[in-house]
């Protein structure tokens, strides 16, 4: 099943919770909280405070996806401030088999999440202790960007990878997915589809997050 999950970075942060229920109105089921350190990336956003405030305004999962260094530090208060699932990366985790117990081991869903110069191969030892693989289709680091098309090659081996393995990880892709990518992404194999500017740019999330889901389903029945 394709799930539409708003990205909460192109959003009016001073209308967070009005800008959540929008996205929720229009059929958003998970939210998409990116964390970055201005260190992993060059960007700095939010962290557990606004998380904690998000958790009372909505009953949806919120996927936190951290691009930080020592994603392992934070894992105890991201799980305490409501996190639901969290992603880390493969690049900045040196005990990366480790950091996805530990958040398992604090209640949440784990992910592994992979730049876009990563061969998705890499994942194979851990594949099958996630619950979410996702393909960065941009550099991280802000919203807005242009989709690139080599992480179409990704997510098709990915569901191969699932398939040959017998794993059950669901797939989900973040970065210029929107109107016109995304039902490449679906055909491709993407699940779980991450939209920033697409939902939150022109103040009619609604509108945008009802319109992607209804390009994703249509990619999904064909
Ligand atoms: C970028 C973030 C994304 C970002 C995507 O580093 O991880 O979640 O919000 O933005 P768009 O959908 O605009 O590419
Ligand atoms: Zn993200």
């Amino acid at each position: 099943m394709v799930e539409l999950l708003p990205s909460i970075l192109s959003a009016d942060f001073a209308h967070l919770a009005d800008e959540v229920q929008a996205a929720e109105a229009g059929g958003g089921t998970v939210i998409h909280f990116d964390v970055m350190d201005g260190h992993f990336v060059p960007n700095l956003t939010i962290g557990p405070p606004v998380l904690k405030s998000l958790r009372k305004v909505t009953a949806l999962p919120i996927d936190c996806h951290m691009m930080i260094e020592n994603p392992d530090d934070f894992i105890e208060e991201f799980a305490d401030a409501g996190a639901d699932w969290m992603s880390v990366h493969y690049e900045a985790c040196r005990h990366l088999h480790r950091t996805l117990e530990h958040i398992s081991q604090h209640g949440m869903r784990p992910g592994v999440v992979i730049n876009p110069a990563t061969e998705v191969d890499l994942l194979i030892p851990v594949l099958g202790m996630v619950h979410h693989v996702l393909v960065m289709s941009v550099n991280p680091g802000f919203g807005g960007q242009s989709f690139i098309p080599y992480s179409l090659k990704k997510i098709r081996r990915l569901t191969e990878l699932r398939r040959e393995l017998a794993c059950s990880f669901r797939i989900e892709v973040d970065g210029g997915v929107a109107h016109d990518t995304i039902a490449q992404v679906v055909e491709a194999g993407a699940e779980l589809l991450v939209a920033g500017s697409a939902v939150f740019a022109d103040g009619r999330a609604e509108q945008n997050v009802r319109e992607l889901l209804q390009l994703a389903q249509t990619a999904a029945a064909e």
